[in-house]
């Protein structure tokens, strides 16, 4: 549950830590993480856009993919990832946006994700999905997301086997698009059945709608335009985590 405050050592990190964190060492409510997607850096760098967004605080970074298929959008796979992973030991939170899921688990593990968050639409079998992810060669996260149009309780049956339930806060495909605050009241529902899961928003999730997905149970969130658009980087993070915090405590 808490695997990724193991990966880095940074003075930020090590007070984020369970242990140090007054949140969670005396609950189960998870911690505050902030995720930048790399869909929305200077795509020609990558490498050096991870390390300078780890730098600003980042807890994780979100990796975004897409097969034109699921999502009518194309970006990258495993041999991006591998790539990726031998510049940076952040935990790479991979949203995994294709048709046909279960082929890509042992490539996405290899390659080094610590998460595989597949969607609930894409596969006909999610408890095969859950059972393939806990079993690859490198263990990574659960993560089960939802689309929009798709009710919150269609995930219930399989959320207690997952590590991270991520409700999409745009149609996926594109950054840069609008919060959809209509989906909050999914997030609450899951945060009131699954009160020690992590909870994740992904989609326009800014200064201007964070407060509102921490009110409503997000612990977990992710950027892309917001963060990388931003001037002030490690700024925005710093706020985004202090929302969360702050909404945490009040749930106590
Ligand atoms: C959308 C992606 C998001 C996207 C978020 O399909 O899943 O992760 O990068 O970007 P913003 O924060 O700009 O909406
Ligand atoms: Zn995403």
């Amino acid at each position: 549950m808490f695997q990724s405050f193991s990966r880095k050592l940074s003075a930020s990190s090590i007070l984020q830590h369970p242990r140090n964190n007054p949140i969670t060492f005396f609950s189960t409510t998870p911690s505050a993480i902030v995720a930048p997607s790399l869909l929305a850096c200077d795509l020609s760098k990558m490498a050096e856009e991870a390390k300078q967004i780890v730098n600003a605080g980042a807890d994780q970074l979100h990796i975004d993919v897409m097969d034109g298929h699921f999502v009518p959008n194309l970006t990258w796979g495993p041999p991006v990832l591998k790539c990726l992973r031998t510049h940076t030991t952040a935990f790479l939170d991979c949203h995994v946006m294709v048709t046909n899921p279960e082929d890509y688990v042992e490539d996405m593990a290899d390659a080094g994700a610590d998460s595989f968050v597949f969607h609930i639409e894409s596969t006909k079998d999610p408890m095969n999905m859950i059972q393939l992810i806990r079993n690859a060669k490198r263990k990574m996260q659960v993560g089960i997301a939802i689309n929009p149009e798709t009710s919150v309780e269609t995930i219930f049956p399989y959320a207690d086997m997952c590590d991270i339930l991520l409700v999409m806060t745009v149609k996926p495909g594109f950054g840069g698009q609008s919060f959809m605050h209509e989906m909050l009241p999914k997030v609450a529902v899951l945060r009131e059945k699954f009160p020690d899961k992590h909870i994740q928003v992904d989609g326009g999730v800014g200064l201007d709608s964070i407060e509102a997905a921490a009110n409503a149970g997000a612990n977990m969130v992710v950027g892309g335009s917001s963060i990388f658009g931003a001037d002030d980087k490690a700024g925005v993070i710093a706020s985004m985590r202090e929302t969360l915090n702050v909404a945490a405590a009040a749930r106590l």
